[in-house]
């Protein structure tokens, strides 16, 4: 089977979602979540699904080793960034060419970079009176959110859109298309 591992630091509905739908799978399995947040909703969530769960700190993610000796005793092929909030060390990168994956909640190029993550970037589309927003599924490489971008969903911002509705909808629009994108990317 293709092993993923997936990474997230926060509530983690992508990354629950991703453990449902390859749950019965013949092809694709999820070797660990990785958190860098103990208190992280996902931990619990992914260990309840009876998916092993590690914890690292922000330090070991930067050291890179940790992680890096993960994938390999696990034998991880693929790496999902669902939701996970700190940057990917370089070292990962490079033995993972083209097989990190990440979803990021616009439009990219546009509210990507530094800073532009989660609720900062519903804000700033909203700031900007965008009629349009939606979500890029990319490869990861070096120059952060400008990997090669696998697919991109778009949603209608309505006149009224608030934060809540915003960020309700991309989660909809997620949960419905990034483990369809990650099946058709991973298994030719
Ligand atoms: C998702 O909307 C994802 O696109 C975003 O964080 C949210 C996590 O939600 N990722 C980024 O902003 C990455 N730069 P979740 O924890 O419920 O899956």
């Amino acid at each position: 089977k293709i092993r993923l591992a997936i990474f997230a630091s926060g509530t983690g509905s992508n990354a629950l979602n991703i453990i449902q739908y390859f749950k019965t799978s013949d092809v694709v399995e999820i070797g660990f979540v990785l958190s860098n947040k103990q208190d992280a909703k996902i931990v619990n969530a992914a260990r309840e699904q009876g998916v092993e769960v590690v914890v690292v700190s922000n330090q070991e993610v930067e050291a890179a080793g940790k992680l890096v000796d993960l994938c390999r005793e696990n034998a991880i092929d693929y790496i999902i960034l669902a939701g996970f909030l700190r940057k990917i060390p370089e070292q990962l990168i490079g033995l993972y060419p083209d097989r990190i994956i990440n979803i990021h909640p616009s439009l990219l190029p546009k509210y990507g970079g530094k800073g532009m993550y989660g609720a900062n970037v519903h804000k700033a589309v909203l700031e900007n009176k965008e009629k349009v927003s939606g979500i890029t599924i990319h490869f990861v490489n070096t120059e952060f959110d400008k990997g090669e971008i696998i697919a991109q969903f778009q949603c209608v911002v309505d006149e009224g859109e608030t934060l809540e509705s915003l960020q309700h909808k991309i989660h909809l629009l997620e949960h419905a298309n990034f483990p369809n994108v990650i099946k058709n990317t991973i298994v030719s």
